[in-house]
């Protein structure tokens, strides 16, 4: 009856054209009475403070110890707003999608990061039954949280044409269609009020976390929830209140985008903690290395922190690396008759690996690993799991984990795009998780699968010997030895196909309430910290960032190659957050940037300098002890920069994106620009 923003989908039209689909459509006459739309968050959060009710999706609290009390003992208080606009993730291909009606049922093919979130769905929305649905994912050329929920509705709208027509029915968006109507990152407002005692302790600390979560619900609940709980991560105090709205807008859902809420927590925490330092006189380097976790210390959820916890060593090595306090002493400030002004900031940051709360209780990865023939005759190991890759890797690192579990050669396994009808619910490729989480699940499978063949190995050709597959060759205490593809082949000759499976498991004692927000919020955390260095012309305000030392722990590094890459494309996602990407709402509801030509982001020519290092400390429950990276390196940067620029021209902006406009408006709060013009 009632619709809820520009471009929410009313009707669905098929053709044999595009053209013709477009012509039938214009048919359609649709009368809308028109309503007074809520259009931004700024606009939401005006109409509450005078009193007005405005429409909330979501809210949740986090309470530690007693935040009054810790108030009150502060020397003094420090506050500060940060916000950001929407994200568009602008993967390499649109949202796509194929439906073909197959004997009752229906096949799906297309772009996605969950082929299980798109199974469940089309049963329900269709009313077939389990094994009526079959998912693939195609070739996925990035997602970034943008083909998480997204492909379900258009799965949903090809599917119910093709069981209406009788015939397959495909949806490519353009990229038009894709920027203006799919899930982006949430828009934010983060307010931080903080009590600080004399030496730089944090007495309290309030914080208000406040997104846009569009116009429907999706996955603003568990955005919001991220993001709460890492609003002030990282950091030692023990009076903390946090709260998270997601206030409804008439605009598109927002959704996904890498790092899920954290992003935002964390532009806003990194540039406020500059600010904590400045106050009561610390560096920004003394001020984290003396505030931040140390083992024992408790987070705002009251999860204890690890005993070998990276965070000193993750901190001091960006700082060595940077030679950060040399270039401290260079910044300008602002200092006027400089040529260039420079300047370098810092971040500190963790992230939370794996579902919130006990999201991986409740999903309970599955994963197996099989042997099987190829076509070719030749033993194969397939790793059968859910898991898509997008170009982030997920399939060279699984099948690294799974071949070092074996111990057999990385060229005998592989792991294809899945295919509902032959792999586990391994979870949605989402949160950090794969790695982690997948990875590890994967491995007791292929643990499972070497025994049986280590098993087999020493009835076979040892006289019962205990036999042990390493380095490709299954050997006896003795040195006799058998390669893995010969008793492999033996093995598929005598029994045929194997497949071995397993599921993940929170450790034990893992304890989370989803009321109160007490527990363990994350079974793991990655940590990071990113040094930007920055030249502003003082003429133009353009920003260039010129390099970027980062340090991470992500535990234990899988694949150091594509570990790095990784971080070089999310570090430069997050220079686009921080200086270039921006959309802002027209009056008749929709976007105001719809084209790469009107959505600017970073290219080569953009990218600085990277110098990445990792430092690691693996994650302990979860062999083979990687912890997650895909969503850490978009977490810290946009604050370095802000704190690199406060150093080189000696003002804050607190809004994303630093345009030269909001630092011309910062430099000159008094309208200078019109002095300008009269010169
Ligand atoms: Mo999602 S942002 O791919 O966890």
């Amino acid at each position: 009856d009632e619709v809820f923003y520009a471009g929410e989908p009313l009707a669905l039209v098929a053709a044999e054209s595009p053209e013709r689909a477009s012509a039938a459509a214009a048919n359609f006459k649709i009368e809308i009475d028109p309503l007074t739309p809520l259009l931004t968050l700024e606009e939401a959060l005006r109409r509450e403070s005078e009193g007005e009710e405005v429409p909330l999706l979501c809210r949740q609290s986090i309470v530690k110890g007693d935040v009054q009390a810790g108030f009150e003992r502060a020397h003094k208080v420090v506050e500060g707003t940060y916000s950001a606009g929407h994200q568009e993730q602008l993967y390499l291909e649109t949202q796509a999608m194929i439906a073909v009606p197959d004997d009752g049922g229906i096949l799906i093919e297309g772009s996605m990061q969950c082929p299980y979130y798109v199974h469940p769905e089309l049963c329900v929305i269709l009313g077939l039954p389990p094994e009526k649905v079959r998912v693939r994912q195609a070739v996925v050329g990035g997602a970034f949280g943008g083909k998480e929920d997204f492909p379900t509705l258009i799965a949903g709208y090809c599917a119910l044409l093709a069981l209406k027509s009788g015939r397959p029915v495909k949806m490519v968006f353009d990229r038009n269609e894709d920027i203006l109507f799919t899930t982006k990152r949430h828009p934010c407002r983060v307010r931080h009020r903080t009590g600080l005692a004399a030496d730089g302790t944090i007495t309290a600390w309030e914080v208000s976390y406040a997104l846009d979560g569009g116009a429907y619900t999706t996955l603003s609940p568990v955005v919001m929830a991220r993001g709460i709980i890492h609003a002030v991560i990282g950091y030692r105090c023990e009076n903390v209140f946090i709260e998270g709205r997601v206030y409804r807008t008439n605009t598109p859902p927002a959704g996904a985008f890498r790092g899920f809420g954290a992003p935002q927590a964390l532009w806003a925490l990194e540039s406020h903690v500059d600010r904590l330092a400045e106050a009561v006189g610390l560096t920004p380097a003394e001020f984290r290395l003396r505030n931040i976790y140390h083992p024992g210390d408790t987070t705002a959820t009251g999860q204890v922190v690890d005993k070998d916890y990276g965070g000193e060593k993750v901190v001091r090595e960006a700082l060595a690396a940077s030679d950060f306090s040399a270039k401290l002493s260079r910044c300008t400030h602002g200092r006027s008759g400089a040529q260039k002004w420079y300047g370098v900031g810092l971040a500190f940051f963790c992230h939370g690996a794996g579902f919130t709360g006990d999201g991986e209780a409740r999903i309970h990865a599955r994963a197996a690993v099989e042997l099987d023939a190829d076509a070719a005759g030749e033993p194969w190991v397939i790793v059968r799991v859910s898991s898509t890759e997008m170009g982030q890797g997920s399939q060279e690192v699984l099948s690294q984990i799974a071949a070092d579990a074996l111990g057999a050669d990385r060229e005998h396994v592989d792991c294809p795009f899945p295919d509902t009808a032959f792999v586990p619910d391994s979870g949605p490729t989402v949160a950090s998780r794969t790695t982690m989480v997948v990875g590890h699940t994967v491995h007791a499978a292929a643990r499972k699968l070497k025994q049986r063949l280590e098993e087999f190995a020493a009835d076979t050709y040892f006289g019962g010997k205990p036999t042990q597959l390493v380095a490709d060759v299954f050997r006896t205490d003795e040195g006799d030895g058998r390669p893995f593809a010969q008793v492999a082949l033996d093995y598929l000759q005598r029994s045929g196909s194997v497949r071995e499976e397993s599921a993940f498991e929170l450790p034990p004692g893992y304890r989370w309430d989803p009321e109160t927000f007490r527990g363990q919020a994350y079974p793991a955390y990655s940590l990071g910290c990113n040094v930007a260095e920055v030249e502003v012309d003082p003429r133009t305000l353009q920003v260039r960032v010129v390099r970027v030392s980062a340090c991470f722990d992500i535990g234990r590094v899988i694949n150091p190659l594509q570990a790095e890459a990784q971080v070089h494309g999310g570090l430069t996602q997050a220079l686009g957050y921080a200086l270039m990407e921006k959309i802002g709402v027209r009056e008749n509801g929709r976007f105001d940037a719809e084209r790469l030509q009107t959505y600017i982001i970073p290219t080569a020519l953009d990218v600085p300098e990277y110098d990445v290092r990792f430092v690691e400390f693996p994650y302990e429950y979860a062999e083979p002890g990687a912890k997650g990276l895909g969503e850490l390196p978009m977490d810290g940067l946009a604050a370095a920069i802000a704190n690199a620029v406060k150093a080189a021209t000696g003002v804050r902006v607190c809004e994303l994106p630093i345009t030269p406009e909001k630092l011309l408006e910062a430099l000159h709060p008094q309208g200078s620009a019109r002095e300008e013009d009269a010169q």
